[in-house]
């Protein structure tokens, strides 16, 4: 018996590559941070649907209008919705959203219908609840900058939505995750990408997969409310003399850093011109944490992970830290709608089996 299937392979794929040992992410052949750095979200679901070259081209203008199109239809749904989503969390209320789109819409594709509609549903419901009425989509915006646009209601800055851009490029793809193997657990009975997506969005609502960086900024609050970087060290030793876990470190596939920290790292420096970012002091917490992780786990390579700087791009970008999950969605949205089809062209009925040890 393998409990939870470590190490198990159960699919091929040529959608991404991940080197734990040398801290690097493959992504169709292409490292991530090359991948941040050429392309935009669509530019990043070309690549990974269709295997376009990932840089601004034709396919890239495609998908652009594709979810443009996606985006507005989305959007006349949210009057709607509206009542359903009281009291719901964000990752629930986009649950409900994707799941009261229509099957067949104008003639777009399922995958272009259900990752343009996210960040619809993520920006309407917070507007919802936060009391303010919702924007409507820009048609002509890229997906990021409508995104922030729809949030806050005001146009973004260009490097803000780069900034956010690079996210979703980053995180969109990383291998046979929780979320990504419950999308091709549906798609292998043959279900669509509509019911295969709900399922993976709902493998982010425990707390073990994509929840952490919101804990990373309470720990950060935590650091500055004691003192700021100079209470980084004592505040972490007294957390792992505790036995707690230093949010933002640790990974179960890498031993070394992960390599999307340092592109997320990298855009949070090239935002600071404006004023954002928290970015001594999470510089502070991460080298007293991996010094204090060292000492406590020798045997044990503990690195900074994904999480640790995702808390301080969103936090930079204004974006509400119970926001985040959702937001890590609507980029990964497009890597598990490359598995839905991975998993139909080559896959079959994924359908293990148990061990009985009952009366
Ligand atoms: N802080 C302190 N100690 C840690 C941490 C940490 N962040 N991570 C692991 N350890 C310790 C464990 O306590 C354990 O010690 P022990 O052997 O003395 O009991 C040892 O290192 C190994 O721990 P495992 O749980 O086996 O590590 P695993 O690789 O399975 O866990 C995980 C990975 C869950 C990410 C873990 O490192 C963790 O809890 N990190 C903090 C939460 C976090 O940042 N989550 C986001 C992960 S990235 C992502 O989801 C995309």
């Amino acid at each position: 018996m393998t409990p939870g299937l470590e190490g198990v392979v159960v699919a091929e794929t040529i959608l991404s590559k991940i080197d734990g040992a040398g801290g690097r992410l493959i992504v169709r052949g292409r490292p991530v941070e090359e991948l941040a750095e050429a392309t935009t979200f669509e530019g990043v679901a070309a690549f990974l649907w269709r295997g376009s070259n990932g840089s601004d081209d034709a396919e890239e203008t495609d998908l652009r209008q594709a979810f443009a199109g996606a985006r507005s239809l989305a959007f006349d749904r949210v009057a709607e919705l509206a009542p359903l989503w009281r009291g719901l969390a964000p990752v629930a209320a986009l649950r409900l959203g994707l799941a009261a789109l229509p099957a067949d819409a104008r003639g777009l594709p399922p995958r272009q219908l259900v990752a343009g509609a996210v960040p619809v549903l993520v920006a309407a419901h917070h507007r919802a609840r936060s009391g303010d009425p919702p924007v409507a989509p820009g048609p002509s915006l890229r997906h990021a900058a409508d995104l922030l646009r729809m949030l806050r209601g005001e146009r973004a800055t260009d490097d803000e939505s780069a900034a956010l851009d690079a996210y979703l490029v980053t995180v969109a793809e990383h291998g046979m995750n929780a979320s990504t193997f419950a999308a091709r657990v549906v798609a292998s009975t043959g279900a669509g990408e509509l019911p295969a997506v709900v399922a993976a969005l709902s493998a982010l609502e425990g707390p073990l997969h994509g929840g952490a960086p919101g804990p990373v900024l309470d720990m950060l609050d935590a650091v500055e409310a004691a003192g700021g970087p100079e209470a980084a060290r004592r505040w972490i030793e007294e957390e792992l003399a505790a036995g707690r876990r230093l949010m933002g470190f640790g990974h179960r596939v890498y031993r070394a850093r992960d390599p999307r920290a340092a592109v997320l790292r990298e855009r949070v420096a090239r935002l600071r011109g404006t004023g954002a970012g928290r970015l001594d002091l999470a510089d502070a917490v991460e080298r007293e944490a991996l010094a204090a992780l060292a000492r406590h786990k020798p045997d044990r390579p503990l690195q900074t992970n994904v999480e640790f700087y995702t808390a301080i791009l969103l936090d930079a970008l204004g974006i509400p830290r119970d926001l985040f999950t959702p937001i890590f969605a609507t980029g990964r949205v497009a890597g598990w709608l490359a598995h839905v089809s991975e998993q139909r062209r080559t896959g079959r009925l994924i359908r293990p089996s148990a061990e009985y040890v009952g009366p």
